[in-house]
């Protein structure tokens, strides 16, 4: 190339687009492990995750973190009555409806650092870095963090994303947990649930919804890849079983006189892994979480109460394996001589990614340079109701080792960093 040819060259590359500014990587890890203090285990560490489960008092004090560094970043945070936090960044045409993005911040007890967070800080990360770079947008941009989306408190997930898309369940807010109304719950991180509708949000009131979020499976992190484009999320079904038996005497009771609820809660526990397992695909069942009554050693036990969980991107293939257990159920009930009750809990429909927002999430990468590849969510995640209103898309970045929801969970710094990078290309091609 000559030196002419070589100067218009660089001239051309001046006049063509700018490139996006980039995230502050070194800010955005402060950030993570600063919100990481909220809910660690006393005289812990970083490695050692977190338990701020929603509503609780660690929740409070990472919700009130959460909204100083957005007014660091010159928003005003607002909390609707459902309780998800929000602030929106004006655009050139405040008219238009915005690009809305964000997550949640609520954890599963001894969970991980970055389940959430990353969405969520990541979200404001990129408001900051707009600011410093002084761009504007012609659409306005929202920021939003969603109230206890893991459903460990009340046992129903993503709850603040089905507030705004009008999916609470009958009676929801009168549901009892730790001795606590959910309404009264809302009302404790500043919801209002007298005016509970306020928080729906309409069909077309956002321009598109993105979400950054750790993979919390191995995928990307095994193949070397640094983003995951996701292509749907999956349903997720879940089941309250209470099994009653008889509670008696460990010594004087003779073994087949036995009505051992505990026993019948282990036939149907390794009875939900086969009727899973055999089932061609990726569906996936669990029995994460289970209570003995009397729970003495030396007493027969009477009662047990234990959820089933199933997942899969298709709704009425976890549907079907649910009466395969039910029935199998049944059985083991006249085995063990208890009675066995299942009763549905939470049901979230799957939902699919937009293809446009797949295709910007994939140029935006491009951009960058970055490698991508298309996988379905495992995990469940407020975008799948997002997707109930507006076109959504999501962004992984790898977790290591695939551990998620367990304090090992972890996703290496840089991987942090380029997913922001991609969420704020990818808000500005859809910002306009
Ligand atoms: O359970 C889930 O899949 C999500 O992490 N809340
Ligand atoms: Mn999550
Ligand atoms: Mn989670």
């Amino acid at each position: 190339m000559n030196r002419r040819h070589f100067l218009g060259t660089l001239a051309l590359s001046a006049l063509a687009e700018p490139a996006a500014p980039r995230v502050n990587g070194t800010r955005l890890r402060e950030h993570l492990e600063a919100l990481s203090v909220f809910g660690r285990p006393p005289g812990g560490s970083f490695a050692d995750g977190v338990s701020r489960v929603a509503y609780s008092d660690a929740d409070v004090a990472g919700r009130r973190y959460v909204m100083g560094l957005m007014e660091t970043a010159g928003l005003q945070p607002r909390i609707d009555a459902a309780g998800n936090i929000s602030a929106r960044r004006s655009g050139s045409d405040s008219t238009l409806p915005p690009v809305l993005f964000g997550s949640h911040i609520d954890s599963v007890p001894s969970g991980g650092n970055f389940d959430g967070d990353l969405g969520s800080l990541a979200a404001i990360e990129v408001v900051q870095t707009l600011n410093e770079a002084g761009l504007a947008t012609g659409r306005p941009l929202e920021v939003v963090v969603w109230c206890n989306e893991e459903g460990f408190a009340y046992n129903n997930g993503i709850y603040g994303s089905r507030a705004a898309a009008g999916h609470l369940d009958p009676g929801e807010l009168e549901l009892v947990w730790n001795g606590v109304k959910k309404a009264d719950a809302i009302r404790k991180v500043g919801g209002d649930p007298d005016r509970i509708e306020e928080a729906r949000r309409k069909p077309g009131s956002f321009h598109c919804y993105l979400e950054l979020h750790i993979e919390q499976g191995g995928t990307l992190d095994q193949a070397g890849i640094p983003i995951g484009v996701v292509e749907g999320i999956v349903a997720i079904d879940r089941y309250d079983v209470e099994i009653r038996g008889f509670a008696n005497h460990a010594g004087t009771t003779p073994m087949p006189q036995r009505r051992d609820a505990l026993l019948a809660a282990s036939y149907l526990t390794v009875a939900v892994n086969e009727i899973v397992r055999r089932e061609p695909g990726r569906q996936v069942g669990t029995v994460g979480q289970l209570s003995v009554s009397p729970n003495a050693p030396n007493v027969v036990p009477g009662l047990v109460r234990l959820t089933v969980e199933l997942r899969d991107l298709s709704s009425a293939k976890i549907a079907k394996l649910a009466e395969q257990i039910r029935a199998r159920a049944g059985q083991i009930a006249s085995e063990t001589q208890t009675e066995i009750e299942m009763r549905p809990a939470a049901h979230h429909s799957e939902a699919l990614a937009t293809p446009a927002v797949q295709e910007s999430i994939e140029a935006a990468a491009a951009r960058l340079g970055l490698q991508t590849r298309r996988l379905p969510s495992g995990a469940g995640h407020d975008a799948q109701m997002m997707a109930t209103l507006g076109p959504m898309g999501m962004i992984f970045i790898p977790s290591v080792d695939g551990i998620s929801h367990a304090p090992k969970e972890f996703s290496r710094w840089e991987d942090c960093a380029r997913g922001a990078d991609v969420l704020l290309e990818t808000v500005l091609a859809w910002a306009g």
